[in-house]
Order: structure tokens, then sequence, then C-alpha cells
């Protein structure tokens, strides 16, 4: 089966690092023409510079997720250059609070985590959607968690703000597809990123437990095999696929 997304125009929020890097990476190399919204401009700039001077064809927006102007003028600027949005990939994301109590937990961590990772989300959906409404198709990926549906995160508010893009992702399902757009939510399991590497780092400090920490890093997986999921999920090879896509 060949993957073609040559002429797909696709944007992707938090491309710089992890997960989101190595999907740009994919996407750019099946010839896609692809946007990155993300607030890391050192790595995100490096990679978009290195892929076009490879011959692709990507662009480097700063955007805070979190803000709803400059969500609306980020995808307003990358829909004229990329001539319309097929696919959005929202990868951007924080987990802060590992390990720490409730009673602990400062409202600044739970407000930062579920205004990116959810609130972040719903304002990518709400300003994309017109235009895959009027195109009448489009793909959609949030990025929840397992951590969100079955009790195990680490952190009140991650667990929280991923249980919250399971449920957008599903009523986004229902309102979305008569208008022929798609919407998925995936679940990562434990992906070899800065991010993932920070949290176990964090839990080991507070916790002491060196044996823990190290088996947490031997199951890590390589982030390359979701960026290859997600690559199918917005193909239009997938085009009968339906609802939430767990991983390793
Ligand atoms: N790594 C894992 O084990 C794992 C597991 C489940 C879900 N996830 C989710 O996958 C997604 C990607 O995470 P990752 O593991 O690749 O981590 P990562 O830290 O490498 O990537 C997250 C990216 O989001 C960007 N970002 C952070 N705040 C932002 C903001 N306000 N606006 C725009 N961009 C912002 C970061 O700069 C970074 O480039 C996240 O949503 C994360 O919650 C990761």
């Amino acid at each position: 089966m060949k993957i073609d997304l040559s002429n797909k125009k696709v944007i992707i929020t938090g491309g710089s690092t992890g997960i989101g890097k190595e999907v740009v990476k994919l996407f750019a190399e099946n010839d896609a023409k692809i946007a990155i919204f993300d607030v890391n401009n050192t790595e995100g700039i490096k990679l978009t510079n290195e892929l076009n001077q490879n011959g692709h064809d990507i662009r480097y927006w700063n955007v805070d997720v979190r803000d709803s102007n400059q969500v609306s003028g980020g995808v307003l600027a990358a829909e004229q250059w990329l001539e319309g949005v097929d696919i959005l990939i929202n990868l951007a994301g924080i987990l802060q609070g590992a390990s720490l109590e409730i009673e602990d937990f400062p409202d600044e961590i739970w407000d930062s985590v579920v205004g990116i990772n959810l609130t972040g989300s719903y304002l990518m959906v709400k300003h994309i959607s017109s235009i895959m409404k009027k195109q009448k198709k489009g793909v959609i990926i949030l990025t929840s968690s397992g951590a969100g549906v079955d009790g195990s995160s680490s952190s009140f508010a991650y667990g929280s703000s991923k249980g919250g893009v399971h449920g957008l992702s599903m009523v986004l399902m229902d309102k979305l597809s008569k208008y022929g757009i798609r919407v998925h939510d995936i679940l990562p399991g434990s992906v070899d990123t800065p991010l993932k590497n920070s949290q176990i780092e964090k839990t080991r400090d507070i916790t002491g437990n060196e044996a823990e920490y190290k088996n947490l890093k031997n199951i890590l997986v390589e982030p390359k095999g979701i960026a290859e999921i997600i690559l199918f999920m917005c193909s239009d090879n997938a085009h009968l696929l339906k609802g939430s896509i767990r991983t390793q």
C-alpha cells in the first residue's frame, strides 16, 4: 500500500520536538505542505530550515495554542500560505505537576496544563473547522493519552486535561462527521520524548526510586512509530477509520 500525501495541506502543532517533530519529518518525506505551530522557536526553525534545504515545503509560526488571538491569526496566515487546510494534527502539550499530592498541587500548574492541552485543542479546532466545513472535507487528530482515560496519570492536571481532550474528540466526531470531517484522538503509551523523560526524571527525584525509573525508561517507545500510525490515520487509505486509537 502506498500512502500519498502529495498536495495535502497540513497544520501540525507541537511540531518542534518529540512526536510532533517525527510527524513533521515523515509528512515532509511524503510530500505534504506543512505549517508548524509551536512556541519552541529554536528547535522549530532549525527543523524547518533543515527540511526546506532538502527541498520540502515547510513554514514555522510561533503560536501559543492557549491564546485565541494567536491561534486565529496563525490559522488565517497558514491557510493563506497553504491555500486550504486538509489536516490538523494537534500535538502541542505539556506535562507538569508529576507526583505532587492533590493538596499541594499549584493552581498555576493546573491552569497551564489544562490551558495548553485542553483549551489549546478546543481553540485549534474552533478556528480550523470553518475552513474544513467549507471544503466539506478534513481530518483532525487530537492527542489524548492513556493517562486521561485509565486513571494512571502521574499528574492530576495532565490526566484531567487528557480526559477532557478525549471527551472533546468524541463530541467533535459526532458533530463534524456530517461535514465530511473525520476526527480521531490518538492515545500514545510511553514515548521517548522530552515531555516523557522530564516526567519520569521528576518522579525519580521526588520518590528516589531509581529501579522504577530504569523500568520506565526501558519501556519507552520511539516517537517515529507513533508518527507512522498518525500518517496512516490522516491518509485517504484510512477513510473508513473511526474513533480513538491507542498505541504502545
Ligand atoms: N511522550 C509520551 O509518552 C506521551 C504519551 C501520551 C500523550 N503524549 C502527548 O503527545 C503530545 C506530544 O508530546 P511529546 O511527548 O512529543 O512531548 P514534547 O514536549 O517533545 O512535544 C510537545 C511540543 O508542544 C510544544 N508546546 C508546548 N506548549 C505549547 C504551547 N503553549 N503552544 C504551542 N506549542 C506548545 C512544545 O514546545 C513541544 O514542541 C503531547 O500532547 C503529549 O501530551 C505524549
